[in-house]
């Protein structure tokens, strides 16, 4: 099946017709810039100028970051605080004319990741932690997603985790590997300690350089590099939208 995936994020919102049987690209990758402010109605504005670029007229994934419950938007950790209590499902449906599920950003990678990457064939519980700009979590038991987990925000002394081990926060403070690996071990020894995970996979555009920083975590749980990429959130989106039907 084919289907249209959408990611926003905060410089830029990327949508690619995906095949969800392969979990491949069916069409070139689109992107527009983020309207600055990232306010509700711009954003819908570009989303529908993506769904009309591909002629699209059928159903819709869209990745948000942020927590979303049932397609309003709860949170707004690292956008515009206009988000908070939206409807973004509505909005998206409204501008598009399509219907639209609306996800969280790492939730839709976890997907992704689960069903083509380094999750596959994964039982027990699987968590994916998405290392950017902040730090976005998904859990998957057996396969099936628990969405909403927002382990970026687990308070680690005194501070959100992220802060700390988002790729954002290593460039910005100017970690060496050596010692933002052993903040991002912190955070992960914190999490095996709460849900004794069986995996650990790391996403994020930071996970191309795992060979940089994995051998440096230290925690007991195994930690795999994800596979994906920045394909994760587009593929994600669309394997939610095929789910809806
Ligand atoms: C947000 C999450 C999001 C993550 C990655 C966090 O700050 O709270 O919802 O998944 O950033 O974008």
């Amino acid at each position: 099946m084919e289907m249209l995936g959408i990611d926003i994020g905060g410089s830029g919102i990327k949508g690619a017709i995906v095949d969800t049987d392969a979990g491949e690209f069916a069409s070139e990758r689109l992107r527009l810039d983020t309207p600055q402010p990232a306010k509700p109605a711009p954003v819908a504005e570009i989303v529908a100028e993506i769904a009309a670029r591909f002629d699209w007229r059928a159903a819709i994934g869209c990745t948000f970051p942020a927590r979303v419950q049932h397609g309003v938007t709860k949170t707004a950790a690292n956008v515009d605080d206009s988000w908070i209590g939206t409807n973004a499902r509505q909005l998206f449906e409204s501008q598009t004319g399509n219907s639209v599920i609306v996800l969280n950003d790492a939730d839709a990678a976890g997907i992704a990741e689960m069903k083509f990457g380094a999750g596959r064939g994964h039982k027990g519980l699987v968590v994916i932690l998405t290392l950017g700009t902040g730090v976005g979590s998904s859990l998957f038991i057996n396969g099936r997603l628990v969405p909403n987990t927002e382990f970026g925000h687990l308070v680690i002394r005194g501070k959100a985790a992220e802060l700390r081990t988002a790729d954002r926060a290593r460039q910005a403070k100017g970690y060496s590997w050596k010692r933002w690996s052993k903040h991002l071990s912190e955070h992960l020894c914190y999490l095996e300690f709460l849900i004794s995970p069986d995996l650990f996979i790391i996403g994020g555009g930071v996970s191309k350089k795992s060979e940089r920083f994995l051998h440096l975590i230290d925690c007991k749980t195994t930690i795999v590099p994800a596979q994906l990429r920045n394909r994760a959130g587009i593929v994600g989106a669309a394997l939610a939208a095929a789910d809806m039907k």
